[in-house]
């Protein structure tokens, strides 16, 4: 059973309408990150990421799974292989197209955290500054994202995956953060085989074994079937 660790990004959800972050029409194009996706930008202005984060959460409510999501799924639900899907989208498409293994490593939309206290609990449609806390009542709570200069989550289970694994595959990433942009060379580092799926070469695209590039409902699926063929 060939242990594989899949990396997802922006580009695995863009055919279900949802906008990546660096394409020209792309988020990081209208909103500033310093803004929008920074603990220092929330302190500055509570109101602006929330609505931010709230567009982003109707638009995540509204798209459907696509071809490669469900392919994910399909690969995983036939059992032979042992997959692990860390995503660093915050949209539950992954999960709403049946993958069980998940990591969200960059948090998701679904959930809220409290800035004060840490607690957690699943995030209304809409949320405003003035929102507390349900166990410290503190008026202190933020969507459950990973924002810059903050560690993403799981990591060290990630890495151990990744120690573990036959093949990593990176899917609809352009690879411009890390830590997730270093996994190609951590896989490799361990003797991993790595293969990029993605509609463009990455930043990375070099220190792959192999590359394919074309829209992820295409070259997912495909590479599924592969794999369930050998
Ligand atoms: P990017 O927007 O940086 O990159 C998306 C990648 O997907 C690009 O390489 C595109 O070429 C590719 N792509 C676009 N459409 C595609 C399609 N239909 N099929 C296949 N590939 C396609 O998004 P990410 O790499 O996911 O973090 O960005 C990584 C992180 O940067 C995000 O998680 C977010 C962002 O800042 C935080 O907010 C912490």
């Amino acid at each position: 059973m060939a242990r594989i660790v899949i990396l997802t990004g922006a580009g695995v959800s863009a055919e279900s309408g949802i906008r990546t972050f660096r394409a020209s029409d792309g988020l990081w194009e209208e909103h500033r990150i310093e803004d929008v996706a920074t603990p220092e930008g929330f302190a500055r202005d509570p109101a602006l990421v929330h609505r931010f984060y709230n567009q982003r959460r109707a638009a995540a409510a509204a798209a459907l799974p696509n071809a490669a999501h469900l392919a994910l799924a399909r690969l995983e639900a036939a059992g032979a292989h042992q997959l692990l899907v860390v995503t660093q989208n915050v949209d539950d498409l992954h999960e709403r197209a049946g993958t069980q293994n998940l990591i969200h490593m960059h948090g998701t939309l679904a959930g809220a955290l409290c800035a004060a206290c840490g607690h957690r609990w699943p995030a209304p449609a809409e949320m405003a500054p003035q929102d507390s806390c349900p166990r410290c009542l503190h008026p202190a709570t933020r969507p459950d994202i990973v924002w810059f200069g903050e560690m993403p989550y799981r990591m060290e289970e990630i890495w151990a995956a990744l120690r573990a694994a036959d093949l990593f595959v990176s899917i609809g990433t352009s690879g411009n953060v890390y830590p997730a942009a270093g996994f190609v060379a951590d896989a490799r580092r361990g003797g991993v085989a790595t293969l990029e799926l993605n509609l463009e070469p990455s930043q990375g695209t070099r220190f792959f074994d192999e590359a394919r590039h074309g829209p992820a409902t295409q070259v997912v699926p495909a590479w599924v079937d592969e794999m369930l063929c050998t």
